[in-house]
């Protein structure tokens, strides 16, 4: 890993006692032919040694492409326009192709949005995880004596799949969806990175499998004391398994909060609307309140400077007019929220609040 010297976030305050994963006022676009699609917009984001966070937001709000852009396997169209993104004093976004394929898997590993398309379908789940040990087995110089086979055998072992000697003879077409993602995982957590990032990782997974694999990820996170970035769109999950929510709402981060302060006291209106549209142990479905209205069209040239403002009750000219931050000076807020009227506070009387008042300098 190289030095801090690397790190484009050094001697601000947050530098003393760094987090493992820091984002910092992140842009990024997609230049199309149908014109630019600005995806992310000052995204600030931060992930210290052995927490789980959950990202979360509609579908098109940005949470794939900021995990995509942190690994440098964004699309070809993406630009990055601004900000800083920085892993254990790496500058992510300076950082060459080399250095970025090295990180990815021994440092930061990402287990897929869909499990089947990710794994190889002609080549054997063993080969598969054979192949990763080996690399990273090469690149840190390390005796292969002990046998990538035996290394793969506990690698499926650690993800409770039962039988592995002979799973790993499997293609993945012969495996069900719950023991695809469990492969995937193993995939990704083969070499012990220090950061998971999970894209929906239970998704088309019946119930009782989509909680056996979250119990396996967190499980495995607790005891290596893995960051973990976990995507989803499932607040519910969500607040099962994370210790702290960042929510995103079209390609902005609005609020981040420690799971039990965001449920107790939710207080973007995005987030409120979200919290209410999510069925809980004991909710009905009529009860249910959808997230008025969709998400902007990203194209757009005039998009309100919080993004949420064309589907809030509470939004003002100056909510369309200044973007509200995050105040990201203040990691160590446990609840933070980027909105000019946060809930249950009046407009400019919270810390958060004042510290957006930069904005309109
Ligand atoms: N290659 C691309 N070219 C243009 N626009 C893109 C590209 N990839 C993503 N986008 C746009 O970026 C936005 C964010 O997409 P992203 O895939 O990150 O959403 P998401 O939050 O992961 O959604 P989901 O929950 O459906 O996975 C969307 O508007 C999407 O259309
Ligand atoms: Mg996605």
């Amino acid at each position: 890993m190289s030095s801090a010297r690397n790190n484009p976030l050094a001697g601000t305050a947050a530098a003393a006692n760094p987090p493992l994963l820091e984002v910092r006022d992140l842009n990024l676009e997609f230049r199309t032919r149908d014109g630019c699609v600005r995806a992310l917009e000052g995204v600030n984001l931060h992930l210290k040694k052995g927490e789980i966070v959950g990202l979360v937001g509609e579908s098109g709000s940005g949470k794939s492409v900021l995990s995509y852009a942190l690994l440098g396997i964004s699309d070809r169209a993406a630009r990055i326009t601004g900000g800083a993104a920085s892993f254990g004093g790496i500058d992510l976004l300076g950082a060459d192709a080399r250095t970025l394929a090295e990180l990815r898997g021994r440092e930061i590993s990402m287990v897929f949005q869909s499990p089947r398309t990710a794994l190889n379908p002609i080549r054997r789940v063993g080969d598969q995880i054979e192949d990763v040990l080996r690399r990273h087995a090469i690149a840190r110089g390390a005796d292969l004596s002990r046998g990538l086979r035996e290394g793969a055998i506990q690698a499926l072992r650690e993800v409770a799949i039962p039988d592995p000697e002979r799973r790993l003879q499997a293609y993945p077409f012969e495996l069900s969806g719950g023991m695809c993602q469990r492969v995937m995982i193993a995939l990704a957590l083969a070499c012990r990175p220090s950061l998971l990032i999970a894209d929906e990782p239970t998704t088309g997974l019946d119930v009782t499998t989509q909680a056996a694999v979250m119990d396996l990820i967190t499980g495995l996170a607790r005891e290596r004391q893995m960051a973990t970035l976990f995507i989803t769109h499932d607040l519910a999950l969500a607040a099962d398994y994370c210790d702290r929510i960042v929510v995103m709402h079209a390609g902005q981060a609005v609020e981040d909060a420690v799971t039990s302060s965001l449920f107790r006291a939710p207080r973007h209106p995005y987030t409120r609307r979200l919290i209410s549209s999510t069925p809980g142990p004991s909710g009905s479905l009529a009860s249910l309140a959808p997230v008025p209205g969709n998400l902007p069209d990203l194209r757009r040239d005039d998009l309100p400077a919080c993004r949420f403002a064309e589907r809030c009750e509470s939004a003002d000219q100056r909510c369309r007019r200044v973007r509200p931050l995050l105040g990201e000076r203040e990691v160590a807020l446990a609840h933070r929220v980027a909105c000019w009227y946060p809930a249950d506070l009046g407009a400019d009387t919270t810390s958060d609040a004042a510290s957006n008042q930069g904005a309109l300098g």
